[in-house]
């Protein structure tokens, strides 16, 4: 339920709790400029596009950052399996980035602008990689003609917050999730 949904009353008067909050932002117009610093901010890294070839690396990725994904019921990560995560290539595209050979993030975007997931390997967190693979993906899209951007968390993902709002994604809506209290 939206936060500014009147039903959220309701339920609450009626005993429901909140279990989860989450949020959905979007980036309109981007500066293409401000972009590409961010992509030149994971140094020492490669950041690039990655085709199928990269599909079992990248779930690789996903299945050592699971655990770390915070969960809400509205946001949940379960890694599909490597076959499924290739599927991903048919409505989206994903960017990565390598320190050396290994894939040490990663950022799935549809084609029409919406990050699906994004996850960095521990140890390389909080310098700016999220950030570069995010706004790789970006400045992709943005050549296409795409100009509204739209991802989404959890309200309790302060890294994944962090990240976005520095790209300049504007918090649009809030969500709960409730569940009856026992
Ligand atoms: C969320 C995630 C992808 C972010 O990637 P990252 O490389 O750590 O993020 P960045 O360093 O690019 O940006 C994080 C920003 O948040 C800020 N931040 C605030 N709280 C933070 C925290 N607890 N941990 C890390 N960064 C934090 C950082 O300072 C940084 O902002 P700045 O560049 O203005 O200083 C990464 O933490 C991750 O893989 N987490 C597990 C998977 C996940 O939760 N994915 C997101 C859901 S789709």
């Amino acid at each position: 339920m939206r936060d500014d949904d009147p039903r959220c009353v309701e339920l609450e008067a009626a005993g429901y709790r909140i279990v989860g909050e989450s949020w959905a932002a979007r980036l309109r117009d981007p500066d293409p400029a401000a972009l590409k610093q961010a992509v030149l901010r994971a140094a020492g890294l490669t950041v690039r596009e990655l085709d199928r070839s990269s599909a079992a690396a990248w779930h690789e990725l996903e299945t050592a950052n699971e655990k770390d994904y915070p969960y809400t019921p509205a946001t949940r990560r379960v890694v599909q399996p490597v076959d499924e995560l290739a599927e991903l290539w048919t409505t989206g595209r994903v960017f990565g980035a390598f320190d050396g050979e290994r894939l040490v993030g990663a950022t799935y975007i549809s084609l029409q602008g919406e990050t699906g997931f994004t996850s960095v390997l521990d140890g390389y967190r909080g310098r700016g990689v999220g950030q570069a693979v995010k706004a790789a993906s970006i400045l992709a899209l943005y050549a296409d003609g795409v100009r509204v951007f739209g991802t989404g968390g959890a309200a309790l993902n302060d890294a994944s917050l962090g990240a976005n709002l520095a790209l300049g994604y504007v918090i649009e809506e809030r969500w709960r999730s409730y569940a009856p209290r026992d």
